[in-house]
């Protein structure tokens, strides 16, 4: 263990959901950690915090799907060390709004059905019963129980309490590097941190972290625009997380919702359109009418950091002593326990399990970024 005030068995670069928990996971275990974050707020500030790996899996993301139910079985117990997390364990209903759309989810239902995870068909009348807010029209409905919910605000906040250790308000500028290994942070200023070990949790900030290319894992931004709403009258619109074809409306229990979220590939822009806010409110108000009834809190639009196979890099890097914690594109606030158990893991010198091989960061190493 280190001795020296300025020197760190572990710095952590990112002080989001995933750089706090692994900052937590890796202290708990004995290290002296040191986070280093700019304080902009990163992804997990506009998330809407859906804990939804059954509803999103898709066809061909066996991988992702694989880390998203590891990291869902963990969430109850995570939770439980943290003070006040924002969890709701009220499930998801996934809904069909034509004819077109009834067609896909038959063949998604087919898909997580053969897999072997709980999804419910519902005809329409049916899912009527369980949130009479849906539009009359709403053509099926997969109830999927185990899909939950989180705050990521309040659960980033949770975790800085919990991790209570060092943190820099700084912008880390580089790793440094000598001998082949990794020794530390360099920040913007000039000022160095010695670390033992460094994990980048970063999000989209990785791509302008300097480091070695053939260390590099590629991360592009992919922007989400979310609305943030609250009903005037209170809680009971939905109880459930409803979700559409492309937009998603998530109640926190106490009469506010987040709606989400656009995908688009425009480079680091995060300005809020009126085109996007259009298409969120157009696809969730033919399934939740009621959600013209409610205010407008805040719009926000954060990006999403995607790796080329949109699988994230959870792990040891190509230089000793860099450890990787990004990449976790659409999934950064479910994948956040499991991401954390890895990489306190891979700091202690485990060998990680093989399901977690699909995100080794290594299957980058040399790929130009
Ligand atoms: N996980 C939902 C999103 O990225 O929009």
């Amino acid at each position: 263990m280190a001795s020296q005030s300025d020197s760190f068995d572990v710095a952590v670069v990112g002080g989001g959901a995933i750089g706090l928990a692994c900052a937590w996971r890796a202290s708990q275990r004995g290290a002296r950690v040191v986070v280093v974050d700019a304080g902009e707020p990163g992804a997990w500030n506009v998330a809407a915090g859906m804990l939804a790996p059954v509803s999103e899996a898709e066809f061909g993301e066996r991988a992702l799907l694989e880390l998203g139910l590891e990291s869902a079985r963990r969430y109850a117990a995570f939770c439980a060390e943290l003070e006040q997390p924002g969890y709701r364990d009220v499930g998801t209903l996934v809904v069909a709004r034509d004819r077109d759309e009834a067609e896909a989810l038959e063949r998604l239902a087919a898909f997580r059905t053969g897999l072997g995870l709980p999804v419910e068909r519902l005809r329409p009348s049916q899912a009527r019963a369980l949130e009479p807010a849906l539009a009359p029209t709403v053509r099926l409905a997969l109830d999927i129980p185990s899909d939950h919910s989180i705050d990521p605000r309040r659960l980033v906040a949770a975790l800085g309490r919990a991790f209570g250790g060092e943190l820099r308000r700084a912008r880390a500028a580089s790793l440094s590097v000598g001998r082949g290994r990794v020794t530390g942070v360099v920040l913007e200023d000039g000022a160095e941190i010695a670390a033992g070990a460094v994990v980048v949790a970063a999000g989209v900030h990785v791509s302008r972290l300097g480091m070695p290319e053939a260390a590099r894992v590629p991360v592009r931004p992919v922007k989400g625009q979310v609305l943030r709403l609250r009903d005037p009258g209170g809680p009971g619109l939905v109880e459930r997380t409803i979700r559409g074809e492309s937009a998603y409306f998530v109640p926190r229990g106490d009469g506010r919702y987040v709606l989400g979220a656009t995908m688009e590939d425009r480079g680091w822009d995060t300005t809020p359109t009126a085109g996007g806010v259009y298409e969120l409110l157009r696809d969730i108000s033919e399934v939740v009418p009621g959600v013209f009834e409610l205010d407008i809190e805040e719009l926000s639009a954060g990006l999403r950091p995607a790796t080329p196979d949109n699988v994230p890099a959870i792990g040891r890097g190509a230089l000793e002593g860099l450890v990787w914690a990004t990449g976790h594109f659409r999934n950064g606030i479910l994948l956040t326990p499991v991401t954390a158990d890895l990489v306190a893991a891979a700091l202690a010198g485990e060998v990680l399990p093989s399901w977690a091989a699909p995100a080794d960061p290594l299957r980058f190493a040399g790929v130009p970024a």
